[in-house]
């Protein structure tokens, strides 16, 4: 069947983040974002898509500092609170009962419950007619110690980070799942002897 281009979210699964900022006036705010993604591994760079008028561009045009939480699909309620509309002066953290979880480096404060947390600065913002692209790097990395194996991995089984798929009336949340095959970053590449 083929789908209009538009609908690349629909074959597509993307991860779901909530980004806490705060205002220059100090109004927390938090957001679901969908269009976020690290640039390349081992960078430390993201980038993440945004529409013109969100309250999160503001905050971070303003301030330079926002957090991406990762939250466990056990947050989706809350995620879907944060969605709303919400005009600029209303603090999202009390709306959606979210406690917030002081940042080490950057003043926006992070979700208590996340699964991880990345304090991030911005580095450099590509606006386009419609929408702009921020490109942040990572200050800080956090993963809660609930979710990581002996190993030092995040145990995704356990974490269940929340993730989406689009269908033509809305939203499926899901989260991922071991397919059973393990690859060591070594097999990418071609041994000569
Ligand atoms: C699962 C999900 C993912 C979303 N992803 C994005 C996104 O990537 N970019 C965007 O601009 N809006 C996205 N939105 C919409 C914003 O979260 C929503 O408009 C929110 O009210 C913006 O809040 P703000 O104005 O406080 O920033 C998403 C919404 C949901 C429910």
């Amino acid at each position: 069947m083929q789908l209009s281009p538009h609908k690349r979210e629909n074959v597509l699964p993307l991860p779901v983040v909530l980004i806490s900022t705060i205002s220059k006036t100090g109004i927390r705010n938090a957001a679901p974002w969908g269009n976020i993604t690290p640039i390349l591994r081992p960078l430390d760079e993201i980038v993440l898509a945004s529409w013109l008028r969100r309250d999160t561009l503001d905050n971070i045009r303003e301030t330079g500092e926002f957090v991406v939480n990762v939250p466990p699909a056990t947050m989706v309620e809350e995620v879907m609170i944060c969605a709303r509309n919400y005009p600029p002066e209303v603090d999202e953290f009390e709306e959606a009962r979210l406690t917030p979880r002081p940042s080490t480096t950057v003043a926006p404060p992070g979700i208590e419950g996340s699964v991880a947390w990345m304090e991030c600065r911005l580095v450099e913002e590509i606006t386009r007619e419609k929408y702009a692209l921020v490109v942040g790097s990572v200050v800080r990395l956090e993963v809660n110690d609930r979710y990581v194996t002996a190993e030092g991995d995040m145990d995704f089984g356990a974490a269940r980070p929340l993730c989406m798929v689009c269908g033509n009336d809305g939203i499926r949340f899901t989260y991922p799942v071991d397919a059973g095959r393990f690859a060591l970053y070594s097999e990418m590449f071609i041994r000569r002897s």
